[in-house]
């Protein structure tokens, strides 16, 4: 497409000349005149300015715009996942969800910006601001509900969003259709369930792993008993047998649903075995942009987690921690309570961990899986499952370095 503006630079002249017909200017395409002029300072209209209220506003309004790109990019993702995946689509999810990544990262690292304004600034003006508050961010709620936090493991002084945004119709609107939708934990976990090997008549993958454990604890149990001191071999038993509960979690449905109606863990049965599945075979073409999907999602959670942390000590640090918050929450003491996992969308994922085992029993794929996973989608193009390793790796090196 050609640029339709027509500059004339003209040597002869003063300075550069700008065509009569030219089209938009900067200033007019990115709407300047009213982002440059949204910063109205409380303190100056009070007739004692604060300096430091600039820098207040500004820091928020950049957390906005910032937000108002997440949540762009969380319903195109949204909306890949939303159809039955092709897996040429999954690098563009990937792509999307990087850039996620990285501007939360900005925000996490923006909040040191505004501890650069001391307490006693803040005080000077924060009386101006009652009762504004982050706690109505309507953006934040909605990036909140779209990742997939449910309101039942909100805190629950956060659960009755009606309390605060009552009087806004259209906010209230938006945010109930935010909770109806399918948030992108509720679209991944359907992905994961289709996970390619899950099948009992075909790779049976759980069927296998299920075994492989019992091997493993087979294993164990026989290395503790050559224990010569008792009391060694009584703290290993001990602890297999804890071990096998933990196992027992995940291979008894019925736990594991107990655990999912407790807040504990989030996905279905047969997702968690699905992500349990991409996290082993890994290294096969097919799996290998799911794992990188799964590891993004990690990083989202993370990265929320650490704002979280980030903003509660700086609220310590401006208010303290008896102050009531100008949202009418207990303030320090509120923002505390939101750091625990109830906020981990993909907790799961995080938990994965305690159930992976030895590479040496990771069931060996049959060559019919084998073939099925080498094949198929943009990760054919990279790799050819006949040893072209390098080729892989330097695109999955190049996916990690940029996040
Ligand atoms: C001097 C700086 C800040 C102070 C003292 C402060 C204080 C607070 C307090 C006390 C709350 C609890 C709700 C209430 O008001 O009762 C809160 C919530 C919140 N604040 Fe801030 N805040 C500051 C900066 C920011 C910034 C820069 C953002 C960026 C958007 C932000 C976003 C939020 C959000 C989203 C919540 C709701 C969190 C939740 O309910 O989980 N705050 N803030």
């Amino acid at each position: 497409m050609s640029c339709p503006v027509k500059y004339m630079y003209d040597d002869s002249q003063d300075g550069d000349q700008l065509d009569e017909e030219a089209g938009m200017l900067y200033g007019e395409y990115l709407m300047l005149d009213k982002i440059l002029n949204a910063q109205r300072m409380l303190s100056e209209e009070h007739n004692r300015p604060v300096h430091d209220e600039h820098l207040f506003i500004i820091t928020h309004q950049a957390y906005e715009l910032w937000f108002k790109q997440i949540i762009y990019e969380l319903d195109s993702i949204r909306n890949l996942f939303s159809v039955v995946l092709e897996e040429t689509q999954t690098l563009e999810i990937l792509k999307r969800l990087n850039r996620i990544v990285l501007i939360l990262k900005v925000l996490v690292d923006q909040v040191m910006i505004l501890e650069t304004m001391t307490p006693l600034d803040f005080m000077d003006f924060r009386g101006y601001l009652c009762p504004a508050s982050g706690f109505q961010s309507l953006q934040f709620r909605l990036l909140e509900n779209k990742l997939g936090v449910q309101p039942e493991h909100r805190v629950k002084y956060n659960q009755q969003y009606s309390r605060v945004f009552g009087r806004d119709e259209s906010a209230m609107k938006e945010i109930e259709t935010s909770e109806q939708e399918p948030s992108l934990k509720v679209l991944v976990q359907r992905w994961l369930e289709r996970t390619p090997g899950l099948e009992l008549d075909g790779f049976d993958f759980w069927g296998k792993y299920q075994r492989a454990v019992e091997q493993l604890m087979d294993d164990q149990k026989k290395s503790a008993m050559k224990e010569a001191s008792e009391k060694v071999r009584n703290y290993r038993l001990s602890d297999l047998e804890k071990r096998k509960e933990v196992y027992e979690s995940i291979f008894n449905p019925k736990v594991h649903d107990a655990l999912v109606s407790r807040g504990e863990r989030r996905f279905s049965h047969m997702a968690l075995q699905g992500a349990i599945m991409i996290t082993f075979y890994r290294d096969e073409p097919r799996f290998s942009q799911p794992h990188q999907i799964l590891t993004l999602l990690m990083d989202i959670d993370s990265l929320i987690t650490k704002w979280r942390y980030n903003h509660v000590l700086m609220v310590q640090r401006m208010i303290g921690s008896s102050q009531l918050g100008t949202g009418g929450s207990s303030g320090y003491q509120y923002l505390r309570s939101t750091l625990s996992d109830r906020y981990k969308v993909f907790v799961d994922l995080f938990n994965l961990s305690t159930f992976l085992i030895p590479r040496s029993l990771i069931p060996p794929l049959t060559s019919a899986m084998k073939s099925s996973l080498c094949l198929n989608g943009p990760i054919k193009n990279i790799s050819n499952c006949n040893g072209e390793e390098k080729e892989k790796r330097e695109f999955e090196n190049s996916l990690e370095n940029s996040v």
